[in-house]
């Protein structure tokens, strides 16, 4: 894959973040106010940790994050950050429970391997979506918010009509630090209904 050393990447490593990514769920936050001090957040998807290292700052000493995935996250960790390495479709809700209960917000950056070609692509980024809303349905608390990236093509839609259901508000968010060539967006539902 070809790698692009723009902007984003030079500012990542100056800021000690292991991926570009976390400038997408920082937009997003800052916009959204998605992520609050004390939160419990789930971060499906997690390797290799970038989301993990912003997350942890943002719910501070008294929140924690649980990352989720299927690669090992080779990183430093904060104390409020636990890893479980799984593939989400092995777990249920129960197993990712935290502090014996429900989460405030679920974070998917979840991508699968992707083949080129783009339908094939979008269901398989579906699958996983739906799979986040299947454990989003019992561990998500009341009001609680959840932000997962989606494929543009024809599941979204249906993916949309399906957040509609479960949230207050549904927003679609492209961050600037998505390069614009990608099919990535990212599917945003506040106030779990
Ligand atoms: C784009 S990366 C996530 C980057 C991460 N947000 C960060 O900031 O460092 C997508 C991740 O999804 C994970 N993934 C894909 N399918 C998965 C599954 N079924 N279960 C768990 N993780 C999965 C991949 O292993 C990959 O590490």
């Amino acid at each position: 894959m070809k790698k692009i050393k723009d902007h984003y990447f030079h500012k990542a490593k100056r800021e000690g973040y292991v991926a570009r990514s976390a400038y997408k769920l920082e937009e997003i936050d800052k916009k959204q106010r998605l992520l609050r001090n004390g939160n419990l957040v789930l971060d499906l998807g997690c390797s290799p940790g970038s989301w993990l290292q912003y997350a942890s700052r943002k719910v501070g000493e008294k929140g924690q994050v649980l990352g989720v995935d299927l690669q090992t996250v080779n990183l430093s960790l904060p104390k409020n950050v636990r890893v479980l390495e799984a593939d989400i479709f092995d777990l249920c809700a129960k197993d990712l429970e935290m502090n014996g209960g429900m989460v405030d917000v679920i974070l998917s950056d979840m991508a699968p391997k992707t083949t080129g070609i783009r339908g094939t692509d979008a269901q398989r980024s579906d699958a996983l979506n739906q799979q986040v809303l299947l454990l989003a349905d019992e561990l998500l608390r009341p009001q609680g918010s959840l932000l997962v990236k989606a494929f543009q093509g024809a599941p979204l839609e249906q993916l949309r009509r399906e957040f509609s259901n479960s949230f207050a508000q549904v927003k679609l968010c492209k961050p600037k630090s998505s390069r614009s060539e990608s099919v990535e967006i990212f599917l945003l539902g506040l106030g779990k209904i």
